[in-house]
């Protein structure tokens, strides 16, 4: 059995796996976020630990004990923050979460100073305040425990947890891929970025493969070894089996990011992709390719929680059907700027295009195709990169629904494969967790074992209407990034 941590932003998990991919028990708690001023988005780290420990705690308990779990897969929202005083083990600040915008001044300024292209080279990163280094730094200045405990220690989320779990001050290499630090040839701390954003290295964890012995934990009553770490995003890369060059996957959860494998060779983008560490087992490299856009099922829980437009995420599927197009309204979803491929910390988010005629199923269905257009805004960008995707492989809590699947493929013109189980970012963990633990000989044979059957979404629809939409997304767009 492989027990998986799977952290998201708004909620944190425990699965149980078997070798054969084949899940045993989910528990899950919700992760409270905070928004004490415009552009901040807060997590507070000791809750996110209490809730991972509780529910992984419950599935210890469902798998007969910790004597039958061969090894723990993290994986997590990835750039989040956390400061902690290793000797107390407890954070000194709220986390930062990597929708927060509160360092885009920073950001512009270094961007003004002409940093960009060097920061782009070595780590394959834009000047966005989505990734940590000038959050850290924002911590460091702002926060007087932070600036003065002696022995600070950052991290991510996954660096977070294994020092709750096993004592160790570590971070896996995908994680640290998306702090700003790391150099991604070389796969350690840049010592030119750390000065760069006033981060001392020593406050850095030490950088681990994502796979093999991580350290061990005694908290669930028997030893485990940590076998597998990774940030979610290359956790779904892998547990969608998309390792071979060009292989793509886009997950839909808080936020959608798209990944294609660019296998060995380190990709560099002219179009406002990142690129990124897909994999390190301590003997390979893998890397990709990394289009990042900020919303997606989250504005699906904005029309649910703040908008009480639908009471449940279901309802959206039925209330996008009952139309037969979106009634002339367009929603940017800018609720926390705009990511790839525009990096516009500054646009918020709109509506257009209301009238008296629009309805309750109109403004749902443009949420929906807002997504849709945001996926396609990013296929347009890898293929202007040079890697046009051929298919898509999706997952994440959204795509459950079929409407939205369906709507993708049309639009994108591409077959759309959805495994039969969306749970490809755990899989992914468990995989390496798996081959990390010995299961396996490798990641591809975990891959090879644990990966699930696939639906498929053929594109069809029409093409006039397909246009038009094309055209009034981009008229919309278009406006909301005028300066
Ligand atoms: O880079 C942010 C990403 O890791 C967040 O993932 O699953 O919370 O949308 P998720």
């Amino acid at each position: 059995m492989i027990l998986v941590l799977d952290e998201g932003t708004s909620s944190t998990r425990a699965l149980l796996f078997d070798g054969t991919g084949q899940i045993h028990g989910i528990a899950q708690r919700e992760i409270e976020n905070r928004y004490p001023q415009p552009g901040w988005v807060e997590q507070d780290a000791s809750e996110i630990w209490e809730a991972t420990f509780a529910v992984a705690q419950e599935m210890v308990a469902k798998a007969g004990g910790a004597e039958v779990i061969d090894g723990i897969g993290i994986t997590n929202q990835r750039e989040t923050v956390v400061a902690w005083d290793p000797e107390t083990g407890e954070p000194l600040a709220p986390a930062i979460v990597w929708q927060d915008r509160r360092t885009a001044d920073a950001c512009a300024a270094l961007c003004k100073a002409g940093h960009e292209a060097e920061v782009q080279a070595r780590t394959g990163l834009l000047l966005d305040p989505y990734f940590s280094a000038t959050k850290m730094r924002w911590l460091i200045d702002n926060v007087p425990k932070v600036a003065n405990c002696r022995q600070l220690a950052f991290g991510t989320i996954d660096s977070w947890l294994l020092f709750k779990l096993t004592g160790r001050h570590v971070t896996d290499a995908s994680n640290a891929s998306r702090t700003l630090l790391m150099d991604l040839e070389q796969v350690r701390w840049d010592e030119g970025l750390c000065d760069l954003f006033g981060i001392l290295p020593r406050f850095l964890p030490e950088i681990v493969p994502m796979c093999g012995d991580l350290g061990e934990t005694t908290l669930f009553g028997a030893s485990i070894p940590v076998t597998g770490s990774v940030g979610d995003q290359q956790a779904a890369t892998i547990g969608q089996g998309c390792l071979m060059p060009g292989a793509t996957k886009a997950t839909f959860g808080t936020g959608l990011f798209a990944l294609a494998s660019t296998g060995q060779e380190r990709p560099s983008s002219q179009h406002r992709l990142l690129s990124t560490l897909l994999l390190d087992d301590g003997k390979h490299r893998l890397f990709a390719l990394e289009g990042s856009v900020f919303v997606a099922g989250s504005l699906v829980q904005w029309l649910r929680d703040m908008a009480g437009l639908v009471n449940t995420a279901d309802e959206t599927e039925a209330l996008a059907r009952s139309v037969s197009d979106n009634g002339g309204v367009t929603i940017i979803p800018a609720f926390t700027g705009l990511g790839a491929p525009h990096w516009r910390p500054d646009v918020t988010g709109s509506v257009h295009g209301l009238t008296f005629g629009v309805t309750r199923a109109h403004l749902v269905r443009a949420a929906l195709e807002a997504v849709t257009m945001s996926c396609r805004d990013l296929a347009e960008a890898f293929s202007a990169d040079g890697a046009a995707w051929e298919s898509l492989r999706v997952d994440g809590g959204m795509i459950a629904n079929d409407w939205l699947a369906q709507d993708l493929a049309d639009m994108l013109g591409l077959t759309v494969e959805r495994p039969s189980n969306v749970e490809s970012t755990a899989r992914g963990a468990a995989m390496l967790a798996a081959a990390g633990a010995g299961l396996f000989e490798g990641i591809g044979e975990a891959v090879a074992a644990m990966l699930p059957v696939f639906v498929s979404f053929e594109p069809a629809g029409d093409r006039k209407a397909r246009t038009g939409r094309i055209s009034q997304w981009e008229n919309v767009l278009g406006r909301a990034l005028a300066p």
